[in-house]
Order: structure tokens, then C-alpha cells, then sequence
């Protein structure tokens, strides 16, 4: 009998359509995390733990899920994350998500390591979009990306601070993916890349060229991993401080959201530093293994510098309700990483449009059952006790 294709529904299901259809290499490197990959598993964990309660009898006939990030408008407090090498998963990856982003009223922020570069992405779509940077040894080149952003209006940077040293990936070692691979193993790499004609055809054939388009100046391709691992050794710089963040705040009069901050006092330190946001990350899980998870840590960076700064998470996100919990817990917005390259992976522009139109559904459905109308009524209020309590005084935990 004929199985029948079942129509993709949530992010689970866009995962396991990105398992089939990527060579296995590069559904790790999205998959994976750091270690053991507790603080990846703590992340999708705690969010969901989280109870919401149910209200009854308060006229939601007219849910209104738009808010404001970053001064700007969107139709859900959502924002699609930088990924690196997001462009390897479907054809000229950033593109069709850029573009399915403003279908559905989103912000998109690009990976300084993504494929497509800051002009091809800007020539894709009219809307401002955010871009996101590292520091780098040369800060001639961080002045040239500065000043290509600026000049394609990029309204937001997106600043990682939590990448100082790459995390211990273990699956891209099992795959060969750090560090070279020689006999038996380049083979088995290869038959990866041939068994998955499907992305072959669309990436490796018609997706070309294949190299970081922002980055085309220093490095000179992008075909693997690899390419990117011994970028990031030879150019990330391990000796990054706060004082480079003023450095930075004098280089670019935009907004500025530093991404990777965990802790209260580094929040007040990006405040003081000019920073305008934050965004609450672990890198999901692909850096420090035993951090905690990022929603655990929401409220107390709110806390701190809530009054200061927007406050942004990502970790773990799964569904509209993971979005309205971290709003109620005091994130003016959440980022999604791994949720939207499944999609692209699984059926390019459609499937990140589709994604997020679910999730958009998810969030006003949610809202609607809690009793809430509007953005702002997204508050601890609508938090059942059960998952409230230990963000409040036990601590981050991954056990209740
Ligand atoms: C890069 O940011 C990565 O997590 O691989």
C-alpha cells in the first residue's frame, strides 16, 4: 500500500523531514550540541516544564499577538536567528528565509557566516533586516562588515559575545567534521553527500558558489565545516573584553544586541557598555555543556537590566506556547534557530513560512486560553506555580 505524505505540522515533524533529507553531516552540525549535550537538552526541557494557566470567561474574540522588537514591529514576538552556514541546507538558504520572514512579519537576522552575503540578502527583500557579528583578530575586517552593513541599512547588530573558543562538538568529530579526514572515512563521507541526491542537486549543484558571502574577502570556501572550524580558530578572538564592546559602540551607531549573556552582571555590564539589548543564550547548547538552561535564566537577567535593555531569549523554543512562556517570564522577544533551518531544510521558503504561520496560530491560541488579548497581558500571571517556582529560588534546574 502507498504511504501517504503526511503534511508538516510542527518543528518535530520539520526535523525529521530535515534528518531525510540532509547528508548526515550537516543535520548534526544543526542538531548537535556541546559535550554531553545537557545544556541543549536543559533548554527544550525547563521551557517545557513551564505550566500556563487556564482562564476562562474574559472575551477573547479579538487576540492581538504584534509587538514591538528592538523598535521594531512583528507580527509575534519572534525573530529567526542567526545561523551559520544556514545556506548549506536548501539553495541559497538565507534567501528563502528572508523572504518567507516578511510573509509572515518577522525580523531575520543574518549570519556573518551564512552564505548568502549581506547584499544578496538585501537585494532579496525591501525590509530592514539585522545582521550578526563576531570579533575578529583584524578589526579591519570588522570595520569592512560594519560598513557593509551599514550600507545595505541593517538597523540591528547582533553582537556574539559567547563564542570565545568553539564548544567540544562531538558529533561533527564522529562525522569527520573537525579536524581532517582520511581513507575509509573520507569514503563514508562521500557516500553521505551521494545518498542524499536530493540535496545534492538543490545545494551542491544549482546552490552554488558555495562560500561564506560575507566573508568571500578572507576566506576562500565554505565547502564544509571544516572551512568554517579553521576560520573561526585562525580569526575569532579569544581575547575579547568589555573594552572591545565600547570600541564596537563607537564603531556603529545602530542598535546593538549582544548575544551569549547569561549572567545579571554581564547584562548591566552590556548596559553600561551602550548595549541597547540582550539576548539570554547559551548558543543553544553548542558552547558551555552543565550552563544552565536559558529560560532559567531569563527572569534574573529581566531582573537585573530589564529596565535598561531589551531583553531577547533563544534555547529551546519549540512552539508558540515556548514563545508566550518566555514572554511571560519578561522576554520582549525570542530567537529561533534551529526550528527554522529544519524547515528550510525539509522544504525551503514554504516550509519557514509555514512554520511560522503555525507558530503565529500557536501564540494566539495560547493567549486566547490564558485569557490574554495583547502582548503586554503576557506576564507571570498567566505562569502555573509548577514552573514558576524554581526560577524563583532552587535554582535552574533540569529534574522537576
Ligand atoms: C556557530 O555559531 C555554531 O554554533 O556553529
Amino acid at each position: 500500500m502507498p504511504t501517504m505524505k503526511l503534511v508538516p505540522a510542527t518543528v518535530a515533524d520539520y526535523r525529521a523531514l530535515a534528518e531525510r533529507r540532509l547528508p548526515r553531516q550537516l543535520f548534526d552540525y544543526i542538531d548537535g550540541g556541546a559535550s554531553d549535550e545537557l545544556t541543549m537538552a536543559a533548554n527544550a526541557a525547563d521551557l517545557r516544564s513551564i505550566g500556563l494557566v487556564q482562564r476562562v470567561l474574559r472575551d477573547v474574540s479579538s487576540v492581538d499577538t504584534t509587538t514591538t522588537i528592538a523598535g521594531r514591529p512583528s507580527s509575534i514576538p519572534v525573530v529567526l536567528a542567526p545561523v551559520g552556514l544556514a545556506g548549506m541546507m536548501a539553495r541559497r538558504g538565507e534567501v528563502q528565509a528572508i523572504r518567507a520572514a516578511d510573509a509572515v512579519g518577522v525580523p531575520f537576522c543574518l549570519s556573518t557566516v551564512g552564505l548568502c552575503s549581506l547584499e544578496e540578502v538585501r537585494a532579496a527583500t525591501s525590509s530592514p533586516f539585522w545582521f550578526q557579528l563576531y570579533m575578529m583578530r583584524d578589526r579591519g575586517h570588522v570595520r569592512e562588515l560594519l560598513q557593509r552593513a551599514r550600507s545595505v541599512e541593517v538597523d540591528t547588530l547582533v553582537f556574539t559575545v559567547d563564542l570565545a573558543v568553539v564548544g567540544a562538538r562531538y558529533r561533527d568529530v564522529r562525522n569527520g567534521l573537525s579536524g581532517g579526514v582520511t581513507g575509509w572515512r573520507r569514503l563514508r563521507k562521500a557516500l553521505d553527500l551521494v545518498t542524499h541526491p536530493g540535496w545534492a542537486v538543490d545545494v551542491g549543484l544549482r546552490g552554488r558558489p558555495l562560500v561564506f558571502g560575507n566573508l568571500s574577502a578572507y576566506v576562500s570556501s565554505a565547502r564544509n565545516v571544516n572551512d568554517f572550524r579553521s576560520w573561526i580558530s585562525g580569526q575569532f578572538d579569544p581575547g575579547v573584553t568589555w573594552r572591545d564592546i565600547e570600541w564596537l559602540r563607537r564603531e556603529w551607531s545602530g542598535r546593538l544586541i549582544l548575544k551569549g549573556i547569561m549572567d545579571p552582571q554581564d547584562a548591566m555590564l552590556a548596559a553600561d557598555a551602550g548595549a541597547q539589548g540582550v539576548v539570554v543564550s547559551n548558543h543553544g547548547g553548542r558552547q558551555l555543556d552543565s550552563a544552565p538552561s536559558a529560560i532559567s535564566m531569563l527572569p534574573r537577567v529581566v531582573e537585573a537590566a530589564g529596565h535598561r535593555l531589551d531583553v531577547l531569549m533563544d534555547g529551546g523554543v519549540r512552539s508558540g506556547q515556548d514563545v508566550v512562556k518566555a514572554a511571560a517570564l519578561g522576554a520582549c522577544a525570542v530567537m529561533i534557530g534551529r526550528p527554522w533551518v529544519w524547515a528550510l531544510a525539509g522544504q525551503g521558503e514554504a516550509g519557514v513560512r509555514n512554520l511560522l504561520t503555525t507558530m503565529r496560530q500557536e501564540v494566539a491560541v495560547t493567549m486566547a486560553l490564558t485569557g490574554v488579548c495583547g502582548c503586554a497581558g503576557l506576564t507571570s500571571d498567566i505562569l502555573f506555580d509548577r514552573g514558576a517556582a524554581p526560577f524563583g529560588h532552587s535554582g535552574p534546574s533540569t529534574a522537576w
